[in-house]
Parts: C-alpha cells; structure tokens; sequence
C-alpha cells in the first residue's frame, strides 16, 4: 500500500521535476548515511551487540568469512554514500543542463557560483573515526 503510494507520488514529482526528484533521494539517501553512522556508535558504544555476519549478508557484500555486524554496516552506509553522491550530483546536472555524463560539471559549477551539494571529495577526506 505504502510502496503504491510511493510510486505514484515520486513518479509524479519525477515527471514535474526531475532535478527535485534527484535532489529527494540524494537527501533520503543521506538519511541512510547518518542512521548506519548511528548504528555504528551503538556497536562501537556497546549498545548494540557485534555479533557474526549473517551469511546472506557476507555474499551480498562481498565480506570475508569472519565478518561481523559492523563490517556489514561499513558496507551499507558506502553504498548509500555512492547513492547520495550519485542523486545529488545528477540533480546539479540537471540544474546546469549538463547531461552528457562525458563532460566534467564542475568547471559550469565554478564558472556559475554554484556550491555542489555535496562535494564527494570532502566527504571521503574525513577521517573515518571507526
Ligand atoms: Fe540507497
């Protein structure tokens, strides 16, 4: 029911902007970021116990045989690190016209006065507290 509704509102916004509809994700996906950093610190904390890997989860993710619910964790938030990145520099591109893939946004950026959302060069420099 949930997921129907979902469909037809973000279909809907898709279709009367795009670059929003990227933007959206990109936000939902940092979301995602922020909720496995939490997680993170509730493993690291104690809260949460760091037990083994289900198996289905070390095929998925490519983890070796002795991988643990925080290995697993790393791997989700990256992937939703690439997702966000991926969504919100997608809507820049649109926002610029620019979507030929080929073409390198960040020259129109500079040239324009436009910040980037997210500047994924940033993001990876920190250091990684876990
Ligand atoms: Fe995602």
């Amino acid at each position: 029911m949930v997921q129907g509704v979902f469909f037809n509102v973000f279909f809907t916004l898709y279709m009367v902007s795009d670059r929003t509809a990227h933007r959206v994700v990109g936000y939902l996906e940092e979301q995602a970021v922020i909720s496995y950093t939490h997680m993170l610190d509730e493993i690291k904390s104690g809260v949460l116990e760091n037990g083994p890997a289900p198996k289905i989860a070390i095929d998925y993710w490519n983890l070796e045989e002795n991988a643990t619910i925080r290995d697993v964790c790393l791997a989700i938030r990256l992937d939703e690190a690439v997702h966000m990145h991926t969504n919100h520099h997608l809507s820049d591109r649109l926002q610029l016209k620019q979507e030929d893939l080929r073409v390198d946004i960040q020259k129109l950026q500079e040239e324009r006065g436009m910040v980037p959302k997210h500047n994924a060069e940033e993001v990876w420099s920190k250091p990684n507290k876990y």
